[in-house]
């Protein structure tokens, strides 16, 4: 394959960083953008000493200018977890709005394929399970969570007028819960959280009474699954995640037998809006992509522990280090 230049913004963050190290790995030549905001640049710190790998310390939602061509832009920037994008919600509602504009625009002027993050999140607490793609979702918009759920419709929005208006070649990936190493501790997502409490020696806290369902692919799966839609000639959204469900009771389970903690789940009240069940319908990506996901949860949350107990010490005791 012809060697590409690729745009990844949100590089420095937990699933940009993984996208950084596929392209370098295919022999691509990776710009790499993001403006530290929930990212951390230790993520791609390996990357610094290549000659096909730069990095733009900007923030997407204001003006942006890379000199040279681009083949593919994937745009991953923005606050992921409920807890960076309560904290900061205008941010996170200004980059996949104003940030998409940008990038589709920057898009357009290189001839460049583009890439949009959205997530399941766009099915709000869904009403059909599992979620197809055709499902149009249950969202709040003036709940704590519309500015992400709303700001990633948005992102889809734009996405597909700018792909109807001006023909460009745009693709949407929708991304259920991803995991493994470089997410951080203290992010709030559940598998994190767990383990970080675990690694302390704290209980587990457990929203509501446990019974509400996720489903947790690994993050090389889920890169494999962008990098296929990414090279597709399909410009409708893709499910990409795994359809092993679980309850957040059964997952603690599963966490205490991993860390072989003494601790015992708590339960706390449930967040408003939290969704119930969250399951990804991927028979469009078996279909289209000849993509599933094969990396079993506990193969997957080994390696994710043994990175967290690499951590230094510190990261642990302060939790807003959170590495
Ligand atoms: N991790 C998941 O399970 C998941 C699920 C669904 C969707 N997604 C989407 O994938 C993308 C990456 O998520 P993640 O888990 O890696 O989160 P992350 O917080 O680890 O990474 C996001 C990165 O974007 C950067 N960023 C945020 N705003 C920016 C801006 N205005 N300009 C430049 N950089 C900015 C942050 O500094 C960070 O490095 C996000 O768009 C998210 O919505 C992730």
């Amino acid at each position: 394959m012809n060697k590409k230049r690729v745009l990844i913004t949100g590089a420095a963050g937990f699933l940009g960083s993984h996208l950084c190290d596929k392209f370098i790995g295919l022999g691509h030549h990776v710009v790499a953008m993001d403006n530290l905001i929930t990212g951390d640049l230790r993520n791609i710190e390996h990357l610094f000493k290549l000659e096909n790998f730069e990095f733009y310390h900007q923030d997407v939602s204001k003006y942006i200018h890379v000199p040279g061509e681009l083949d593919y832009i994937l745009h991953f920037a923005s606050p992921a977890s409920p807890i960076d994008y309560l904290k900061i919600p205008i941010q996170t509602l200004k980059v996949s709005s104003l940030g998409t504009h940008n990038i589709l625009g920057l898009a357009k002027n290189k001839k460049a394929r583009v890439l949009v993050a959205s997530t399941s999140e766009v099915y709000g607490d869904p009403i059909v399970h599992p979620q197809t793609e055709d499902y149009w979702g249950n969202v709040n918009p003036v709940g704590p969570r519309g500015c992400y759920d709303e700001a990633k419709r948005f992102m889809e929005a734009i996405t597909m007028a700018y792909h109807n208006v001006h023909g460009l070649e745009t693709r949407i990936v929708r991304i259920f819960n991803t995991y493994g190493p470089r997410m951080r501790l203290n992010d709030g997502r559940v598998l994190p959280a767990f383990i970080g409490q675990a690694l302390r020696g704290e209980d587990l806290t457990v929203f509501g009474d446990g019974s509400q369902t996720r489903s947790f692919c690994y993050v090389s799966d889920l890169v494999e699954g962008i990098y296929r839609l990414l090279r597709s000639d399909y410009h409708l959204p893709v499910n990409i995640g795994n359809p092993a469900e679980i309850t957040i009771k059964e997952f603690g389970d599963e966490i205490i037998k991993l860390t072989g903690t003494k601790q015992k789940m708590i339960l706390k009240p449930l967040p408003t809006d939290d969704p119930k069940q969250r399951k990804p319908d991927i028979t469009k990506a078996i279909e289209l992509l000849g993509w599933e996901p094969i990396v079993k949860r506990e193969d997957g949350l080994k390696v994710t522990y043994d990175y967290f107990r690499s951590l230094p010490d510190w990261t642990l005791k302060h939790k807003e280090f959170g590495r």
